[in-house]
């Protein structure tokens, strides 16, 4: 089972949306656990940043993680939620050219089977270029909850991708 999900070869940044970690005033966890479990299946970690919750700082980071670092797999963990400091979804829909809706819609619906407080993130995911974004809420138990439902996609996800020439999309 595990087999197939390896993301060998795979280059994946990770953004965490913290004001307070941004700030130096909270360790992060979510963000290393994820870093951790991502290179057990193989995958290059290139980046792993904590940026504070506003838009255009957490734009910055999805950018740079797009187009400078050419990361396949752009993961962000918190800003989620419903508080006015909660942007990650709207940072993510600025830079983003194509949603893809499944893979929210699977993590909301895997997630709601633990907690009913699924329902409160607002989590999007999308495609710039060859990079996917996908939005994780961010506590720890949230962020292993809600990876292990897209893992079984993401090697596909990635090879897909990196076919794209993006001919049919304007840029
Ligand atoms: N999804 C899973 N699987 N497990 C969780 O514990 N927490 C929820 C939700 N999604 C949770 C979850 C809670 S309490 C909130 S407020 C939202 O994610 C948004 O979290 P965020 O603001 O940290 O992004």
């Amino acid at each position: 089972m595990e087999k197939s999900h390896r993301l060998d070869g795979a280059r994946a940044a990770i953004v965490v949306a913290s004001d307070s970690g941004a700030r130096g005033e909270r360790a992060d966890t979510s963000g290393g656990w994820l870093a951790e479990r991502l290179r057990l299946l193989g995958a290059d970690v290139l980046d792993l940043r904590v940026v504070p919750d506003d838009v255009d700082s957490l734009r910055q980071a999805l950018v740079a993680c797009c187009d400078e670092l050419g990361a396949d797999l752009v993961f962000t963990c918190g800003g989620t939620g419903f508080t006015q400091r909660d942007v990650t979804p709207e940072a993510t829909l600025g830079v983003v050219e194509r949603l893809v809706p499944g893979i929210p819609e699977a993590m909301r619906a895997a997630s709601l089977a633990i907690t009913p407080m699924a329902m409160l993130s607002r989590g999007v995911a999308g495609i710039r270029g060859k990079s996917l974004i996908l939005n994780l809420p961010g506590s720890p138990k949230a962020v292993q909850e809600n990876v292990e439902v897209v893992l079984p996609i993401l090697p596909h996800a990635v090879e897909t991708l990196r076919s794209y020439t993006g001919v049919n999309c304007a840029r």
